[in-house]
Formats: structure tokens, C-alpha cells, sequence
């Protein structure tokens, strides 16, 4: 597996995929890899003929007083198990490379309706910033389908509409959650979490299949949500939101049939997501 710093060099690699004819499969990550990862490089490596990953903390999706700086850098680490899981080409640039002109003066990519609320309600031009670095990664690599993680769920959906409304021929593939044993989904933010608030983590998981059950068994919606948010409590979370939505992210009506459950919930510093799908009886 080749690694590359700057633009021209992946051009060129990019080049020589296409005249081959190959379709290239493309895993946008911020790094720290873990199965979850490993997963989206295992469905890549089912669509396409070549693999590339990137690796970019994007720091425009980060707010003030994130955790940009502490955001773990394992470059040795990752190309391993990139290497090791068939990844054929690893961009990891600056950020100096990606942003020459600064963040401040940088062009931004803004899907709106979709990336309101939820995460987007706390943490403020967080989607803007994904969506931009996506934007751009999807012009640098001009791939035929990208991978993406339905743990990030609104992130899906806004890269989804940032692909139909700019018009991409890029093919979004979202792929199932991977969960540890006890059900908490991998994340790299579960690194900051002390053994204690590890052992609490899979609660949120705990709530929302509880709820899911609540649900598809008829109960009613609000009470539901305020359980869970109740249940979250005990448990020692801080809840940022726990909805109900429509698989579009848009609200739940008499005739939603597919629906999604999705929590973001702090432990101490650490803000974890997870989402689950459900079926709501006719
Ligand atoms: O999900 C992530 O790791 C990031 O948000 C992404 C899609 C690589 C953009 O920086």
C-alpha cells in the first residue's frame, strides 16, 4: 500500500487506476482505526477494484473547545491495518495541503434542512465542515463509490444529499454498525473513556434497543423518549438529544413505517452517538 502527503502524486496514482479501468472504492476516516474502519475497507474492497482510504483530522469539524488537539494521530498504527485489510492507497495530507489559504478563508460546502438538529443543533457548523472535506475529497479522488459508517448517521444523510444535490456520480454506501461485545458501538472517541465510564458506555445501546422494543410493540412516542431519556440519566449520562425519526431524518408521521432511533449522550467529557432502526406498527 502506497502513501501519499500531497495532491499531484494521488492524481497521478488515480490516473493510472482509471486508464486501467478499474473502479475505485473510496474510505474517507479521521484515523485511530478499529473495526468499524475496518469495515467500510472491507465493503470498499467488495465494490471496487482499488481501494484508497484517507486519513485528515479535518479540523473544520471541529468547534471551539472540541477535541481537535487530543484527537488520536496513530499513522503507524492505521497504515498496518490498512495494508493488512487490502487498502491499495493511503492519502493522508496536512492540513496545510487541503486548506492552504487558512480555515477562515477557505470555500465551504453548507447542506442545509439535513444538517440541522441533532448533531448539528450541538455542535454548530460541524456538518459545513464535514461536508466540505468530503466535497473536496470527492474531487480529489473522483471515486465511483464511497464508504461511510451508519454509527454517524446524520453525516450519511447529509453526504447523501451533498452527492444529489451537487449532482456527484459518486455511489454512497452507508455500512452497518459494528458493535463491541456488549453491544457499545466502536467509536474513536470510546479511547477516552476510563474504565468506569466503559463499563457504563453500553448503557446507551441498553436504551435504545429497550425503547426500539417499546416502540414496535405500539407505545406511545413521547413517553417512550422521556423513559429514555430517564433511563440515560440513571444510567450517569448527560443526554444531548434522544428523537425519533423518519429514515430521511425527517419526523415521524401516522404513515412512517421505517424509522430511527438516534441518541447522542455525554459520559463525563466524552460525547458518544449511536443510532438504531426500527419498524413503528401500522
Ligand atoms: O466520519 C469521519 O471520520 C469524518 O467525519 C469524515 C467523513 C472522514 C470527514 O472528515
Amino acid at each position: 500500500m502506497r502513501t501519499l502527503r500531497e495532491i499531484p502524486p494521488l492524481r497521478e496514482a488515480l490516473d493510472e487506476f482509471r486508464r486501467r479501468g478499474q473502479r475505485i472504492a473510496l474510505v474517507p476516516t479521521m484515523g485511530n482505526l478499529h473495526d468499524g474502519h475496518l469495515a467500510l475497507v472491507a465493503e470498499a474492497r467488495r465494490r471496487g477494484d482499488v481501494v484508497v482510504a484517507t486519513i485528515f483530522v479535518n479540523p473544520l469539524q471541529f468547534g471551539a473547545g472540541e477535541d481537535l488537539d487530543a484527537y488520536p494521530r496513530t499513522l503507524a498504527e492505521d497504515q498496518a491495518k490498512l495494508e493488512a485489510a487490502g487498502c491499495d492507497l493511503l492519502f493522508a495530507p496536512e492540513t496545510t495541503t487541503l486548506y492552504p489559504r487558512g480555515l477562515a478563508a477557505q470555500t465551504r460546502v453548507c447542506v442545509p434542512e439535513v444538517s440541522e438538529g441533532l448533531c448539528g443543533g450541538d455542535r454548530p457548523g460541524h456538518f459545513d465542515g464535514v461536508a466540505t472535506v468530503v466535497s473536496m475529497l470527492f474531487n480529489l479522488v473522483q471515486p465511483d463509490v464511497a464508504c461511510f459508517g451508519e454509527k454517524d448517521y446524520q453525516q450519511l444523510a447529509v453526504i447523501r444529499r451533498l452527492v444529489t444535490d451537487l449532482h456527484l456520480p459518486v455511489e454512497v454506501v452507508g455500512v452497518p454498525i459494528v458493535r463491541a461485545a456488549d453491544g457499545l458501538a466502536l467509536s474513536s472517541r470510546n479511547g477516552y473513556l476510563d474504565a468506569e465510564q466503559r463499563a457504563t458506555a453500553p448503557a446507551l445501546y441498553r436504551t435504545l434497543c429497550a425503547l426500539r422494543d417499546a416502540l414496535e410493540a405500539g407505545g406511545e412516542v413521547a413517553p417512550a423518549l422521556d423513559d429514555g431519556l430517564a433511563r440515560l440519566r440513571a444510567a450517569g449520562f448527560a443526554p444531548d438529544y434522544l428523537e425519533l425519526r423518519d429514515a430521511e431524518l425527517g419526523p415521524v408521521t401516522t404513515t412512517t413505517r421505517d424509522a430511527f432511533l438516534l441518541a447522542a449522550a455525554r459520559l463525563g467529557p466524552t460525547r458518544l452517538i449511536d443510532n438504531l432502526s426500527l419498524t413503528l406498527p401500522r
